[in-house]
């Protein structure tokens, strides 16, 4: 009698596990995709790899049905997330994974702001994501998001091979100012923020267009923004400044007073020990480089104004984004610090102007030289500087941009006042 009980039991317990396992998996199929649908958003899809890849806009539409296909038959489980994350053999910048946003960003309410503009192009709705996060702060290094994230793509567009630890001594060193000041709250801040982005374009030279780029409400600079003596051609006003070691601008005295919120931009593992060594020492790290057969090495001191509460750093995935929604990017390494200035402040502003951008044989290289300078300087480096150029016309021609490109059109012509 025992012994039919005993079996009888059994056949219990063996019933209800199934059925708690059958539950259990019911659930987390339902969960894990419904989690996967809502991170991804569109233009991403899974390839058999299980590598998520980014649609340049122009390819959405192909494969879309089979897409489709795919993701009906995905079933896939709590840990879907984790399985998702990309296997990145042939590394190219813009394989990637989903764009992170920023859950305190808030939607302008400017009624003229340049992001209504998707609604008439199709151009720029396939391209403007709202509220990328654009700046590096603690949620970041939480080790789950940094395990999620981070080691998938190689700097800019990631922190692969890089020092978490020091990731984290820098982010942890910055006081993480509010982007308009501490003083502009969602009840002060203008309705229509009205931002002028000034490029090094030799376009500028002559330009007398200090004044108009002055009275905006914000002034981008970047790398070596010359004022002092070229005040008239680019105006004297700075409210955001970007850089990397290297370009940093330590020659001008305007800069050099400046209380401008400084946006900079890591693009290799040394930027991030350089930005620890002067936040938190004030220390200069020495860049040691093979130059041909010599060793170079360079110091990159940068001015008292720059410390732990005038400086943001530029996040991954805005960097990410800027270079594959707006660029054809098979054909550059990475944006210029330029262009990734611009695309912040299509994030961050309503209306854009852009100034000394976009290069062009009529005039020299830079403002700030007199002769002209060849540019094959521009074709032999990193960036692929013609399709930069093709974004500006593009965006200034959809009507999304003022673009100062030397020609007749004025800011007032372009925005019929
Ligand atoms: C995708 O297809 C839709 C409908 O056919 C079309 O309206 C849209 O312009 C296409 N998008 C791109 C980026 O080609
Ligand atoms: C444009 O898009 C906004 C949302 O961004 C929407 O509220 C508005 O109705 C659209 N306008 C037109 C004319 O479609
Ligand atoms: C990582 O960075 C920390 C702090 O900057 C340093 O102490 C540590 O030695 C670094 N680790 C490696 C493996 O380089
Ligand atoms: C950082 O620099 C700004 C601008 O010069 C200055 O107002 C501020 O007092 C400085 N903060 C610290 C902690 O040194
Ligand atoms: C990118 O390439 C596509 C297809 O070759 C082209 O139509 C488009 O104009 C290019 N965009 C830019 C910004 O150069
Ligand atoms: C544009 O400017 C040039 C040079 O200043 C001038 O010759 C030309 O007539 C102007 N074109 C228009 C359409 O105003």
């Amino acid at each position: 009698m025992w012994r039919a009980l005993y079996q009888s039991s059994r056949r219990w317990i063996q019933l209800c596990v199934a059925l708690v396992l059958l539950v259990y998996l019911f659930i987390t199929i339902r969960v894990g995709k419904s989690i996967i649908m809502k991170v991804l958003p569109r233009g991403i899809r899974a390839d058999a790899m299980r590598s998520t890849t980014i649609l340049r806009p122009e390819y959405q539409n192909q494969s879309q049905t089979a897409e489709n296909q795919l993701w009906g038959d995905l079933a896939l489980g709590g840990d879907a997330l984790q399985m998702m994350i990309p296997v990145l053999a042939d590394q190219s910048p813009y394989v990637d994974l989903p764009l992170t946003k920023d859950p305190r960003h808030r939607i302008s309410e400017c009624p003229s702001s340049l992001r209504q503009k998707v609604n008439t192009s199709a151009w720029f709705r396939g391209r403007f994501v709202e509220g990328v996060k654009l700046f590096m702060d603690l949620d970041d290094v939480d080790p789950a998001y940094w395990m999620a994230h981070m080691p998938y793509n190689k700097l800019p567009f990631g922190y692969q091979d890089e020092n978490k630890t020091a990731v984290e001594r820098m982010v942890r060193a910055l006081k993480n100012p509010d982007i308009f000041g501490p003083s502009v709250t969602e009840d002060t801040r203008r309705r229509c923020i009205r931002c002028a982005v000034v490029g090094s374009g030799g376009v500028l030279k002559g330009s007398k267009r200090g004044a108009e780029i002055d009275a905006h409400d914000y002034v981008f600079r970047v790398n070596h923004a010359h004022m002092q003596e070229f005040a008239e051609d680019v105006g004297r006003e700075t409210s955001f400044y970007a850089f990397y070691p290297e370009s940093y601008h330590r020659g001008d005295p305007i800069l050099a007073v400046s209380d401008a919120l400084q946006l900079f931009i890591p693009y290799k593992g040394f930027d991030i020990d350089y930005m620890v060594g002067w936040l938190t020492e004030r220390r200069i790290l020495l860049l040691i480089q093979e130059c041909g057969e010599k060793v170079c090495k360079y110091r990159f001191p940068l001015n008292p104004n720059v410390n732990e509460t005038t400086v943001k750093v530029l996040h991954p995935d805005f960097i990410r984004y800027a270079f594959s929604h707006h660029l054809n990017s098979s054909r550059a390494n990475r944006p210029t610090t330029g262009f990734l200035t611009v695309l912040l402040a299509l994030q961050l502003c309503d209306h854009v102007s852009v100034y000394g951008f976009g290069y062009d044989a009529r005039f020299p290289l830079y403002y700030y030289y007199d002769a002209r300078r060849s540019f094959d300087e521009m074709k032999s480096s990193n960036h692929y500087t013609t399709d930069e150029l093709n974004t500006w016309n593009t965006l200034h021609e959809e009507g999304i941009i003022y673009w100062y490109n030397g020609q007749n059109e004025t800011l007032d012509t372009f925005t019929g006042h």
